[in-house]
């Protein structure tokens, strides 16, 4: 049975988690939320990849065979030193710029992600890579995974942020939006009522769970079954962790700390 250790700033990984818990139902899942430390998107590269290497040093020891940085901005920042610094399977993700300017009709993309990830070197190669004729508008969105660490995914506060951070977009003729950090997931549907019904949303999480699945395969195919289980750690507040997660999770979750912050 394959354990893959999954990290994210906080509790927008979890919208890649229940990905992987569809496509790999047996295998084993620890889930690190390193809430004490969220938000990533506006923390240096260097803070970022500190970070990465002591979770993934958590989860190594909890067992994990391949880890999963469930993070536009941690992947951007770190993932390259933990492919340097550990041996198993690291992956990443990135918004998902490939799929978006095949989708288009109007010909403009809107890009909602944290400033770390827009600023990377990473998000340039890959609009520099899979952007060609297609117009592609960014938008960094200070302010909006604090709304999903706290559970609130439809108040009066997000919907007004989110109202101001796609307008832009939308005023631009963006008409497929790439939600570019995990936390959005969460929001689609409150994005759906502001940007309207016709706007398409594209999402990484999916993507993320079948390359997963690939190299399992093909790096560890002894160990593709067993018995499904889910553990989850914070590094935050663990009352308020357990109900967020149980609620984003879909079902009660019990939420340990970290032996370390
Ligand atoms: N969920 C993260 C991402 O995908 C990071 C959000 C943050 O902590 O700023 O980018």
């Amino acid at each position: 049975m394959a354990t893959i250790g999954v990290f994210d700033s906080g509790v927008g990984g979890l919208s890649v988690l229940q990905h992987i818990r569809q496509i790999l139902p047996h295998a084993r899942l620890i889930y690190v939320a390193d809430s004490a430390h969220v938000p990533y998107g506006d923390k240096s590269a260097h803070y970022i990849e500190q970070r990465a290497v002591a979770l993934t040093r958590f989860l190594v020891k909890q067992g994990a065979d391949a880890i999963v940085i469930a993070c536009n901005t941690a992947t951007a920042a770190a993932a390259a030193t933990l492919r340097r610094e550990f041996s198993i399977p690291v992956i990443g993700m990135e918004p998902a710029v490939k799929p978006a300017v095949a989708a288009t009709k109007s010909g403009v993309v809107g890009v909602l992600a944290t400033i770390g990830t827009l600023e990377s070197a990473r998000f340039a190669a890959l609009l520099e890579r899979y952007a060609g004729d297609v117009g592609i508008v960014t938008q960094g969105c200070p302010g909006l995974v604090e709304q999903v660490e706290t559970g609130d995914l439809h108040g009066i506060r997000t919907r007004e942020l989110i109202e101001r951070y796609t307008a832009p977009l939308l005023s631009r003729g963006a008409d497929t939006l790439i939600l570019g950090c995990t936390h959005y997931p969460f929001l689609a549907p409150l994005i759906r009522e502001v940007a309207g019904e016709r706007i398409t949303l594209i999402d990484t999480g999916e993507a993320v769970a079948r390359h997963l699945q690939r190299r399992l395969l093909a790096e560890l195919p002894e160990r593709t079954s067993g018995d499904a289980s889910a553990q989850f750690f914070t590094t935050g507040d663990e009352t308020q962790a357990t109900r967020i997660m149980s609620v984003l999770w879909g079902n009660a979750v019990e939420v340990r700390p970290l032996p370390f912050t």
